[in-house]
């Protein structure tokens, strides 16, 4: 698989597009938008940008819902501004990846209305069908009595997405249309997809986040199937876009990276732990939870996965509770302070560098539910609709945090020791040292059962930085036995060490030369 240089040092930014930055007055965020707040994000220290679906949706899951994959969402703009984002974005020597929905499509889509058809045709087999109306395709839900052929659909997520057909990993015999991912179906359902992402590719974007990535084979329970699929999509970038980068949704890095993704989120979902450290009743950030666990679990997954690739730990994103809903004051600084130290790119979710907030009660936009709250408009300033938009508050695309309080862009840049400006401190330090980026090693030298500081060295060649994070209300202490040099970076006061014990202030963060 080819290198992709610029990962190294790469620090993302998650652009819900909706939320952004609406420049028409339409109340929705749109690529201008985008454009026009790029320095924003540069200042701050992001150098990429993931951004979510923005193709063309009837937008019953805010843009994974997609009708068409070729064309931009109008309410965002055209291709031509699509491009001419990707062009400004590159200018900064920054990057961009498009969101790929390769699982399922809308409803609407047109692969899906000719797929639903009696004659057969060139995309009756691109949906997963079975060949009795009654019955659902084993372990999904279905969608009956819409066509006017003979079968149910099978869904992916929600009732409109129906699952796009890459097969079965082992098809039964007594089913016969369940067909394995070699059958002429799933072959050109593949190549169906490699065709977008050579058309975006085209287009300038830099690589794509892949939407419920281990899902595209059924039947396919230790992953073999969708890991060759995966390694197949690599294998045709690497003839025709080498320098591709993509991140999957999957949450098991020992696959995934396997599969050929250069990154893997670790995620409130599956094996990883994550919630542990920052979304559950006594979150480790939050001042007395545990990272134990999750900490066993990282050194499972990087000794599994050989150290090749990426584990990449989001702040949040648009389908969890926003961070600081649990996590406040300093846990917030600590909390970045971890982000922004471990191996693998960190994802800063729009809005969490301001410490922007959940939105409780708010009615469900666009399939969002419980999610809606974690994806109100962003807050820029003191000015009408939070600088979000010029339209009447009642046209936003989502109500914004009604708080006279609430942070801004704006207030934070004012404030030199606001959380954006420690967050862009954090940022800049990492960029200085190797040691503390991406593919730096790690060693946890202390992590305790409930107990604090979370103390681990990063490595890259002879430079080692220590890094202890003790975001409870007592100082915490642990036996060391090297001596900790300069402080890189610190928070809350630095930690001492006497007779082989180094002991971190109460709510404080530092990262140290050995
Ligand atoms: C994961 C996406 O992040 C989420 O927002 C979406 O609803 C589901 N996949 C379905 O595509
Ligand atoms: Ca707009």
């Amino acid at each position: 698989m080819n290198e992709v240089k610029w990962l190294d040092n790469a620090v993302f930014y998650e652009i819900y597009p909706q939320s952004f930055n609406d420049t028409n007055g339409d109340g929705i965020g749109d690529f201008r938008g985008i454009a026009e707040k790029l320095d924003y994000i540069r200042e701050l220290g992001c150098n990429a940008i993931w951004m979510n679906p923005c193709y063309d949706s009837p937008f019953l899951d805010a843009g994974y819902d997609v009708r068409d994959y070729y064309k931009a969402a109008p309410r965002y703009g055209t291709n031509e501004d699509l491009k001419a984002l990707f062009g400004a974005i590159h200018e900064r020597g920054m990057h961009i990846l498009l969101d790929l929905v390769p699982g399922h499509t809308s409803w609407e889509h047109e692969w899906f209305r000719q797929s639903c058809r009696a004659e057969r045709n060139e995309f009756t087999d691109r949906y997963i069908w079975t060949d009795n109306t009654w019955e659902a395709p084993e372990g999904m839900n279905a969608l009956i009595g819409l066509a006017e052929r003979v079968g149910a659909c099978g869904v992916n997520f929600f009732s409109h997405q129906p699952a796009l057909n890459y097969g079965y990993y082992r098809p039964k015999p007594d089913k016969p249309w369940q067909q394995p991912a070699d059958a002429p179906g799933p072959k050109a359902t593949l190549e169906a997809m490699k065709d977008v992402m050579r058309f975006w590719l085209n287009m300038g974007c830099d690589g794509f986040r892949v939407d419920m990535a281990s899902s595209l084979i059924k039947n396919d329970e230790d992953r073999k199937g969708v890991i060759a699929l995966w390694q197949d999509v690599r294998a045709f970038l690497d003839r025709e876009f080498p320098e591709a980068a993509m991140v999957s949704e999957w949450g098991e890095p020992d696959k995934s990276l396997q599969g050929g993704f250069h990154m893997d989120f670790l995620l409130h979902f599956g094996p990883s732990h994550y919630n542990d450290l920052f979304r559950c009743d006594k979150p480790f950030f939050g001042g007395s939870g545990d990272a134990s666990e999750f900490v066993k679990t990282y050194r499972e997954n990087r000794e599994k996965s050989g150290g090749k690739g990426l584990m990449c730990i989001p702040s949040g994103n648009h389908d969890m509770y926003r961070l600081a809903k649990y996590i406040h004051g300093d846990g917030l600084r600590i909390s970045f302070a971890f982000l922004m130290s471990m191996p693998g790119a960190p994802f800063i979710y729009y809005g969490d560098e301001i410490g922007m907030r959940y939105v409780e009660g708010l009615y469900s936009v666009e399939g969002g539910y419980e999610r809606t709250g974690s994806r109100s408009p962003m807050q820029w300033d003191g000015t009408e609709n939070a600088g979000f938009s010029s339209a009447p508050a009642e046209k936003l695309y989502i109500r914004l945090d009604p708080d006279n309080d609430r942070p801004t862009a704006e207030k934070a840049m004012a404030d030199p020791d606001s959380l954006w400006h420690e967050i862009q401190k954090q940022i800049n330090i990492r960029m200085e040292h190797p040691a503390l980026q991406s593919k730096g090693d790690i060693d946890f030298v202390y992590c305790e059962k409930d107990s604090y500081p979370l103390a681990y060295v990063r490595k890259d060649g002879g430079k080692k930085i220590l890094v202890v994070l003790n975001p409870s209300g007592k100082s915490a202490s642990f036996a060391f036995s090297g001596v900790p040099g300069k402080a890189v970076y610190s928070y809350g006061g630095a930690v001492s060490a006497e007779g082989g014990i180094i002991t971190a202030p109460a709510n404080s963060a530092g990262w140290y030369l050995l």
